[in-house]
């Protein structure tokens, strides 16, 4: 039986409830405090707020735990791929056979965008950058699908869900084509997922790009380990979209905006320049970690530090190993992976990043390999966003499947100014 929380406020008892999740997560509910108690709870960046229960992820930050509807990180990451994984985590199951044979048919059969969605691209400039691109032509997607919008559509979730999947990847591979000149290669029906991602991207019209198979694997594996991770900022976003019953593209759409910024999947981007400026520098790195400690000089080591994480990132030990696979591999030497290494060594012996439980993130690495991969800078985050898109359809499709689901609204203290009255134009000082 849960226990009940006893709090004790301008002297009077409340009693308010408690849950507890199936890891023994523990919150105290607070619904019912405004009405019984006139507070509210204040917690900034929401750093100790439950905003959901939800079936789909979960990550123990202290232990550097994190699993797809109960799979570990570490199981799919070998075994699985992307669009297997995309599929537990939106349905909640490992697809059978049949399931995931129906799957990537959508799949493939909702790849192409409206022939008429290509004039937008036109109207960007080409320095227009691709996550700015990807938000719009997703919102813009949406208008050539009318019965997207409204719950009842709910029996074509599946189909909407598939085509959201496929398309962000030929929308990501055309605005790359588009920003440098080339001409736009069309999927190709025989191709799975990643290998078509990759065929959009680099093919020309006289002569297909070569599938490498350890290229795909480390672009699938990419893509797999960014496929979810709870109630982070692009996510709660778009739950917080969803919440008010918008559409799944705007949703998405919405999605996007929020992982452009630079402390979340706009990090990757940050980590390769910042290792690009050691470089160029002659830095060994110690200068950088030592601005990174100093709050007045504006810089984080970039792809470090976790609001949840407090150790290892999973997610970064296996991209590490398959960074080092696919580089020698490859046969590449890239100066950047020797410099990121040795920046780990010494901000994890270093106190401030011991005291502060700060480790290495998913993007610390990340955009090594995709460095070696091709991919440009300025795609890394359109790669996570790619990635990102079944964990925000399942965290969707649990609202959509929630007949309870409210509208999230959360309340604010007030430290503005108190009541005061309208003075005229010519009468203010
Ligand atoms: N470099 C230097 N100091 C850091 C770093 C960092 N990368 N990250 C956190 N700190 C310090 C803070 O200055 C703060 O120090 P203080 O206690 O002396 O004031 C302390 O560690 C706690 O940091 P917060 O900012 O409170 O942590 P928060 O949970 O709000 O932020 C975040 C987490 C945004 C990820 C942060 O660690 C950061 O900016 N990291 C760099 C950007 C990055 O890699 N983002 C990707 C995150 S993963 C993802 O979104 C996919």
């Amino acid at each position: 039986m849960n226990s009940e929380a006893i709090l004790e406020l301008e002297g009077k008892r409340y009693s308010l409830p408690t849950v507890v999740g199936t890891e023994n997560e523990k919150a105290v509910v607070i619904s019912s405090l405004r009405d019984q108690t006139g507070y509210i709870t204040l917690d900034d960046g929401y750093a100790n707020t439950g905003s959901c229960q939800s079936r789909i992820t979960f990550i123990d930050g202290e232990k550097g735990i994190l699993r797809y509807r109960g799979i570990p990180i570490e199981e799919l990451a070998e075994k699985s791929t992307f669009i297997e994984t995309a599929y537990l985590l939106i349905y909640g199951e490992l697809p059978t056979h049949a399931q995931l044979r129906r799957f990537s048919d959508l799949l493939t059969e909702n790849q192409h965008l409206h022939e008429d969605m290509k004039h937008h691209f036109e109207g960007f400039p080409a320095t227009a950058h691709p996550m700015a691109i990807l938000s719009a032509m997703i919102n813009a997607s949406s208008c050539f699908y009318p019965g997207l919008m409204g719950r009842a559509n709910k029996e074509r979730f599946e189909v909407h869900a598939a085509r959201l999947i496929s398309q962000v990847r030929t929308i990501a591979a055309f605005s790359y084509r588009k920003s440098r000149g080339l001409p736009i290669i069309y999927p190709k029906p025989g191709y799975k997922y990643t290998a078509n991602f990759l065929h959009m991207m680099f093919s020309e019209p006289y002569q297909d790009y070569e599938l490498k198979p350890e290229v795909v694997k480390a672009l699938d594996l990419i893509f797999l380990l960014h496929a979810d991770h709870e109630q982070n900022c692009s996510t709660a976003t778009v739950r917080m979209v969803a919440s008010s019953q918008a559409n799944l593209f705007a949703c998405a759409a919405a999605g996007v905006c929020a992982l452009w910024g630079p402390l979340h999947g706009g990090a990757n981007q940050a980590v390769i320049e910042m290792l690009q400026d050691i470089h160029e520098s002659g830095d060994d790195g110690s200068r950088f970690i030592a601005a990174a400690k100093d709050k007045n000089s504006g810089h984080r080591l970039m792809g470090f530090g976790h609001r949840v994480y407090k150790n290892y990132d999973p997610r970064a030990r296996i991209i590490k190993a398959a960074c080092d696979r696919l580089l020698n591999t490859l046969h590449i030497n890239d100066p950047l992976l020797d410099i990121a290494k040795k920046l780990e060594e010494t901000a994890l012996q270093d106190e401030y990043f011991i005291s502060r439980k700060l480790y290495p993130n998913v993007d610390f690495y990340s955009g090594i390999i995709m460095r070696a991969l091709n991919i440009p800078v300025e795609m890394f985050t359109v790669i996570f966003a790619i990635g990102r898109m079944p964990g925000w359809i399942a965290n969707f499709k649990e609202i959509l499947d929630d007949p309870k689901s409210r509208i999230y609204r959360p309340r604010q203290i007030y430290q503005g100014p108190t009541l005061r009255h309208y003075v005229p134009i010519d009468q203010r000082g």
